[in-house]
């Protein structure tokens, strides 16, 4: 896996953003295409499919269930669904990579099959939190055994779950999309309660399968026994790909860059909302829907950036934008502090610690507070920062780059291709001078 070889990248100091790209298809939704394609009735066709590593660790996991998968080629995949009923037991453990969407949204579909199954991952995700899924899944009378609540998890056979409500202890979309797989498969009626809006991908790709699903302010509810039927599946680029470019853009001086065919599901624009609060200069174009998803092109220009306060209600809907923001931070005059956002320990890597860490290398006051960080705005050095096996974070710091006064080495990089294959290339397609070096 990407993982095992070592890659850094060196950043010359520098540039500006300047044209028109299309990043890669969204992570959560290629995970859920590829998913509910599977249970589904007929074939699914899905375009704009992200083939980074994480993505394809679920494509695997469901060829290894007896799912026929072509592709991925170009970004298209056609996946033969098997229906409800119809996967088979893996004649191996489960290996999931980087990818805490695979293992916790698997373990909930998993929970609801005649089959036994073990998932697996690397070392980032053997240490990451699954009793988060776990609990609600005992609740509904799945049975699990975990590594004192991390992976691996060996999800036993069921007969039959019984539908729950459950309210959230955390605004996960992990663990809400998790509990309504299993509730698919569950007796009765399952209801999920959220503390904050989280991305509803699940509910949309569910509902445009025909599966129907209740949406009452924050409570999600699904029933039990129902049925999905292949549709065609248009992915739109990541937003949180696209971060890395809006940042860049909005740093540093002379950028003006568009990116196409963005997806802009409400759940997921804290970062559009975040930036514009800062000052950035961002418009967005051709706004329409597909497959049930909005989409726009966003532009993007050079602006002045200023410190804020950054509202709680945007944590969710910018969790995975966060790296990213506090370089656009570093570089913003004044002073960005973050609160609410405890979950950002618990990521790839502890994000909050990972960057107050690396920022701080580079000439930057950043202070890491339990829930959050305050940064003061100033001017970034050069140095050698770890990525700690964190793909946000070895992007983040890749762009700080056009804005510091010397080179910046970031180590270990390989995980950039769980969500983002192509990262280097567009980077340096519209002006940033990284390169790549294997140890
Ligand atoms: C995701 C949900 C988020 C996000 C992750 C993808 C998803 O995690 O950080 O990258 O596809 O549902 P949480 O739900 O744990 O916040």
């Amino acid at each position: 896996m990407s993982s095992e070889s070592k890659k850094n990248y060196i950043v010359q100091p520098g540039g500006y953003f300047k044209g028109s790209i299309r990043v890669p298809g969204d992570k959560s939704i290629s995970h859920r295409s590829i998913m509910l394609g599977s249970l589904a009735e007929g074939t699914t066709n899905v375009t704009g499919f992200l083939e980074g590593d994480d993505a394809l660790a679920t494509l695997a996991s469901f060829r290894a269930m007896g799912v026929q998968i072509d592709g991925p080629k170009d970004g298209k995949v056609a996946v033969h669904g098997v229906g409800m009923h119809g996967l088979k037991a893996p004649e191996k453990d489960i290996y999931l990579g980087n990818s805490g969407t695979s293992i916790r949204l698997l373990s909930g579909l998993l929970a609801g099959q005649k089959f036994e199954s073990t998932l697996t991952g690397d070392k980032s995700l053997s240490g990451r939190p699954m009793k988060r899924v776990t609990d609600p899944l005992a609740l509904m009378g799945a049975e699990i055994d975990s590594n004192e609540g991390k992976p691996p998890l060996k999800i036993k056979a069921t007969n039959k779950l019984k539908g729950i409500t459950y309210m959230l202890p955390m605004a996960s979309a992990q663990v809400k999309s998790c509990i309504l797989l299993a509730g698919m498969y569950a007796e009765g009626k399952t209801t999920v309660t959220e503390p904050a809006p989280t991305r509803d991908h699940t509910e949309r790709m569910l509902s445009g399968m025909g599966y129907k699903v209740d949406v009452q302010g924050d409570t999600v509810s699904i029933e039990g026994g129902g049925k999905l039927t292949a549709t065609d599946i248009d992915v739109p680029a990541d937003i949180s790909s696209a971060t890395f470019f809006m940042v860049g853009a909005a740093i540093s001086e002379g950028s003006d860059l568009t990116l196409t065919h963005v997806g802009i599901n409400p759940t997921r624009i804290g970062v559009i909302n975040i930036l514009r609060l800062m000052g950035a200069d961002i418009t967005l174009s051709n706004e329409k829907m597909t497959g049930g998803e909005p989409v726009a092109d966003i532009r993007i220009k050079y602006a002045p950036l200023k410190g804020i306060q950054i509202p709680e209600d945007q944590v969710p809907l910018a969790i995975d934008e966060f790296p990213a923001l506090f370089v656009a931070a570093a570089c913003a005059e004044g002073q960005t502090v973050l609160t609410g956002a405890e979950e950002l320990r618990v990521k790839e890597s502890d994000r909050i610690q990972a960057m107050a860490d690396g920022l701080t290398i580079l000439g930057i006051d950043a202070q890491s507070t339990t829930d959050g960080i305050i940064i003061n705005g100033g001017v970034i050095g050069s140095g050698e920062v770890e990525s700690h096996d964190d793909h946000r974070i070895a992007m983040s710091f890749a762009i700080a780059g056009l804005q510091a006064g010397g080179s910046i080495q970031i180590n270990d990089c390989a995980n950039v291709a769980t969500s983002f294959p192509n990262f280097i290339t567009l980077a340096q397609q519209v002006g940033l001078d990284i390169d790549e070096i294997d140890e």
